[in-house]
């Protein structure tokens, strides 16, 4: 796919329902009692899958023009799948849903795509083995096929080497079944939609610094879900509109929780003009993001932040390439477990068109400046590099072509649709 170039981006954009928020409302409203209707849900590749794994599991699951109605069962109330579930490219479907199947009293096994088969898995395997599921790996190497014999799980108190929302998500979902109540303690907070949307559902989540509990839930109720704009799928038009000279746009209703906002502090420690208008909350914070290009500067990522921010980083890195001076970006070594390996892939790609990058095995160092060419950009299938890069070619010199780069369906299909509608 060869990119157009973006001139002085201009208008507003409606940003599509964030793929976290989507996925969740989907899983409990399977689980609670009664009706749940969500709007503004995400049709992206991801969200699809977890709606196949709940329908094939006897949910019955509507999508209307407009909303998408799920008929919950009750906690209680799946029925054993009669196939192999698919989970397709979605690392949230895979590792929420083991939680909620370590629950359950029936076996049932599931698998993706190429990239979900080497993700590792033993991050949810060893807390759902302690609480008493039985999860094999079928080629023993940590990774789906999985397969999840569940009932009678104990509460647990788990210390997660990682700061990962999917694997306190997945304890927290086991823990609504356990027979004690269940915490769980990260090393830094992730994102904490789980424990808002739960306990808007009648669940009983508390959280007290990185420690999430849980206590054993009797039912969930169905409620009314408004999904808010994905600010990660915001990230590449927030970049673009400060990258693109003369530009000024409008993203309306977009997600700002303070657990993934990450991106805002960085684009203005860069140097980025943006601003915060019409602030409100309706269980999650939303803002509209008034977005005017300036010049950047580069910065220095680490620590805390990394989690609010971590799947912004490939185009955080073609900012910093654009940027005038030096990026470091610490501490972030679960991107080589994302989608793809995002270190080695944003550094051969941003490599090729010309910046001076550097890999670290947590992160990388991008001094920024050097003039940008094009290139043959290889997506890996991962839909956060190809959208990246479709900044990164709109702006630089010379003609820019990405592999594969229809994957942005994966979480945001008229991605390229909604980015020269602007120009
Ligand atoms: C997600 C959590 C993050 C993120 C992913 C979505 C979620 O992954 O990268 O895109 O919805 O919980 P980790 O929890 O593995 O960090």
């Amino acid at each position: 796919m060869e990119i157009p170039k973006l001139n002085k981006l201009h208008g507003k954009l409606t940003i599509p329902g964030d793929k976290s928020i989507s996925h969740r409302a989907v899983m409990f409203g399977a689980l609670a009692q009664g009706t749940t209707r969500i709007t503004h849900f995400l049709e992206g590749a991801d969200c699809l899958s977890t709606i196949s794994c709940f329908q094939a599991m006897g949910i019955h699951i509507q999508k209307n023009k407009d909303e998408v109605l799920v008929e919950g069962k009750g906690l209680h109330g799946l029925q054993a799948p009669l196939d192999i579930l698919d989970v397709g490219n979605s690392g949230t479907t895979t590792r929420l849903i083991s939680g909620i199947l370590a629950g359950q009293d029936f076996t049932s096994r599931l698998t993706g795509d190429a990239s979900i088969c080497q993700r590792p898995m033993g991050r949810i395997i060893t807390p759902l083995s302690l609480m008493g599921a039985q999860i094999t790996s079928q080629n023993q190497n940590g990774c789906a096929p999985l397969t999840i014999q569940g009932g009678h799980l104990h509460g647990i108190h788990y210390q997660s080497p990682v700061a990962s929302a999917q694997v306190k998500s997945c304890v927290l979902l086991a823990g609504m079944y356990a027979d004690a109540p269940t915490s769980v303690t990260e090393p830094v907070l992730s994102r904490n939609h789980t424990e808002l949307m739960l306990n808007y559902f009648g669940a009983q989540v508390t959280s007290k610094g990185t420690t999430a509990f849980i206590l054993p839930q009797p039912d969930l109720k169905a409620r009314y879900i408004t999904v808010p704009g994905d600010i990660s799928s915001a990230a590449y038009f927030i970049a673009a509109g400060l990258l693109v000279p003369g530009s000024e746009i409008l993203l309306c209703n977009v997600g700002i929780n303070p657990t993934r906002d990450g991106l805002l502090h960085v684009c203005q420690a860069m140097g980025g003009d943006i601003t915060l208008l019409n602030v409100r909350n309706d269980g999650e914070p939303t803002a509209d993001l008034l977005i005017k290009s300036s010049s950047l500067h580069g910065t220095e990522i680490k620590g805390e932040i990394i989690p609010t921010l971590i799947d912004e980083i490939p185009m955080i890195a073609v900012m910093a390439a654009f940027a005038e001076g030096t990026t470091v970006i610490r501490d972030a070594a679960e991107l080589k477990v994302k989608e793809s390996d995002r270190i080695q892939v944003m550094t051969d790609n941003l490599t090729r068109m010309g910046a001076d990058v550097e890999a670290l095995p947590d992160g990388m160092i991008i001094h920024g400046g050097k003039p940008l060419h094009g290139a043959t950009i290889d997506s890996h299938k991962d839909h956060r590099i190809a959208m990246s890069f479709a900044v990164a070619g709109g702006i630089c010199e010379g003609s820019l072509t990405i592999t594969d780069g229809e994957c942005v369906n994966i979480s945001y299909p008229e991605f390229y649709t909604d980015l020269y509608s602007l120009l």
